[in-house]
């Protein structure tokens, strides 16, 4: 439109991603210390986003969850979110490989004062579900966040731990795009395609995938709601 008094600024999707961090004063001096120190251990920085990580305690508060589920905690960050989103009667199960990444965990949720609601299970998460199910506690919030190869397994055990009603977050559903069309030794990114497509014919599943822009490039994460069993 010609004459018009809006001005488009040029692509920056980390530096908006900072502005919304500073005016919504997403992030603490322990979400800073979790990362810090998951970055000071040698972690890849591949935890959730701030935003991110604030929606997903939104998303755990709204819906009431009580009992949370996360699959790939690394040093803590989204745990400690989903930890506050559940509030000092909540509980949060969350699943780490590295052993060394758990110890890092713990001690960042610690210091943020929650680690009496969080659970931190060492092991590969396959070997780690069927203790969960063993327990006969549903969870209402399950994340999915680890090794993508397996995340159609992964959505299987969430549908099994989950209630009519749960909710399923899974993130990195976009990867630069790399789902789109997948390269045939890109594994990451074909289960990713593989875990959308079981999740849209799966009878108990409605799911929709967000894709998102901001300080980890171009990605997304789905969310899903766990129906009815049918008769
Ligand atoms: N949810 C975290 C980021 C997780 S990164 C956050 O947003 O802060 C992925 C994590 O999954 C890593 O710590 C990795 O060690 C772990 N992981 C990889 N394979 C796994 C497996 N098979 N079982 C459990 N955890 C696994
Ligand atoms: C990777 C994994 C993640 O969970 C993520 O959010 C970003 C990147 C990765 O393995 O590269
Ligand atoms: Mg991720």
């Amino acid at each position: 439109m010609s004459g018009s008094v809006y001005r488009v600024a040029e692509p920056d999707p980390k530096a908006l991603d900072e502005l919304f961090n500073r005016l919504l004063q997403t992030e603490d001096e322990a979400l800073i210390a979790a990362r810090k120190a998951g970055t000071a251990a040698g972690m890849p920085p591949i935890e959730v986003s701030a935003q991110h990580g604030r929606l997903l305690s939104i998303l755990a508060t709204a819906i009431r969850a009580t009992r949370v589920l996360e699959i790939g905690t690394l040093a803590g960050f989204s745990t400690i979110q989903l930890a506050r989103g559940v509030g000092q009667e909540g509980r949060v199960v969350t699943l780490e490989y590295d052993p060394k990444h758990a110890e890092v965990a713990r001690e960042n949720l610690r210091r943020a004062g929650v680690d009496d609601r969080v659970e931190v299970i060492v092991g590969a998460a396959l070997d780690t579900l069927p203790t969960l199910a063993d327990r006969g506690e549903p969870f209402d919030l399950i994340f999915i966040d680890a090794d993508k190869e397996n995340n159609v397994a992964y959505v299987e055990w969430a549908v099994k731990l989950a209630a009519t009603g749960s909710i399923i977050v899974v993130d990195n559903i976009a990867r630069f795009g790399r789902v789109l069309d997948p390269a045939p030794d890109d594994l990451q990114a074909r289960a990713v395609n593989d875990m959308l497509e079981m999740m849209g014919a799966h009878p108990r599943l409605d799911a929709a995938a967000i894709q998102t822009v901001g300080t980890k490039g171009w990605d997304g994460f789905a969310v899903a709601i766990v129906k009815e069993p049918a008769e």
